[in-house]
């Protein structure tokens, strides 16, 4: 009977409960008017008179093992009912994170700088409020050249020195300045001009502009890196150079790649032609090397920009310029899923 006993002291030992109804079910079970104590108790006559004095003992210990879990039990479940009144119901599943989406901007001027580090490029950035010299003069536009009519511009109150820059091609003549070749940089920013707002053209927006300075730096060079950089872009290696003109660029070219016609997409975004302009090129012309302090007899290079926000409108198929600066969450949260 003893061991009986040892064994229910164990039990009560490693008793838990969750709830006030399983502590009380437990104090009936062992201490209540029927409870298995008040049996042993009764027993207790019965026992032989050398055993008496440990049965007794025994039985006692039961008695307060059980009283104290009862006791503990109760603490415990009363002090989660405390902290439950503070925080509510703990148990339960938490709010939901609201997670945010990174713009479709960022998405593809991350994608583009990561394709360029890939091959040696560094990011590097400038002003956006800029003067004549860094925006044009050093860039082969000098005053009244016709080709800055190309760029509408916003000047900064009636100071004709100070413009918001219209390309980050002044962030390159920046680099050249305090940079020596061998030179490879690309410079993501925004840039303004004086549009007329549509869904097509905003006053301002987004270029990536790139800068290879080196020795014995040729077309070919050029050439290849364009087709690095849309093979590794869109997936697609075939590019065709147009001639055409840019100031500080000579010979200038504007790159179309080909998308292909194989959708209803493909012919709408290509005019049916299956090429896309995606960027303005050239070499780099001397007069802009000798004007950034370095030698055009030595050195030779490249340079490209490109607009982000007509790549980001091609590739998630954004259909008006102006969602892109209008913050409605509502768009912005489709991006979610990208980078
Ligand atoms: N700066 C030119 C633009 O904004 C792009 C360009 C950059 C063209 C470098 C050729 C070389 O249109």
């Amino acid at each position: 009977m003893i061991d009986k006993l040892k064994e229910l002291i164990a039990e009560a030992e490693e008793f838990k409960a969750q709830t006030k109804e399983e502590v009380e079910a437990f104090r009936i079970k062992y201490l209540g008017k029927k409870g298995l104590l008040n049996d042993y108790f009764a027993e207790f006559k019965n026992v032989a008179n050398d055993q008496k004095r440990e049965f007794g003992q025994t039985i006692n210990q039961l008695k307060k093992t059980a009283e104290d879990k009862v006791n503990a039990l109760k603490e415990e479940l009363e002090s989660k009912e405390e902290v439950k009144g503070i925080y509510g119901d703990l148990s339960r599943p938490g709010e939901p994170i609201q997670i945010g989406a990174r713009h479709p901007i960022s998405i593809v001027k991350n994608q583009i700088i990561d394709i360029f580090s890939r091959i040696g490029f560094n990011v590097s950035e400038g002003p956006e409020i800029e003067d004549d010299w860094h925006n044009f003069t050093a860039l082969n536009l000098p005053e009244y050249h016709p080709a800055r009519d190309m760029q509408d511009t916003f000047f900064i109150q009636t100071n004709p020195d100070i413009l918001l820059r219209t390309h980050t091609s002044s962030v390159q003549v920046r680099y050249m300045e305090n940079n020596k070749p061998p030179i490879r940089t690309i410079s993501p920013g925004r840039v303004y001009r004086n549009e007329a707002i549509s869904a097509r053209s905003h006053c301002f927006f987004h270029q990536v502009e790139g800068l290879y300075i080196d020795k014995d730096v040729s077309f070919a060079d050029l050439k290849q890196t364009l087709q690095y950089f849309t093979t590794e872009m869109f997936g697609k290696s075939e590019i065709r150079l147009r001639p055409s003109y840019f100031p500080f660029t000579e010979p200038s070219a504007e790159v179309d790649v080909y998308w292909g016609l194989k959708t209803e997409t493909d012919y709408r975004i290509t005019k049916g032609t299956g090429w896309l302009e995606i960027m303005g090129c050239g070499m780099v012309d001397p007069n802009v090397l000798e004007n950034c302090g370095i030698d055009s007899k030595e050195y030779s290079g490249f340079a490209f920009g490109m607009g982000i926000d007509r790549i980001a409108m091609l590739l998630h198929q954004i259909g008006d310029i102006r969602l892109l600066s209008e913050n409605d969450v509502r768009f912005l949260e489709q991006f979610k899923s990208a980078l």
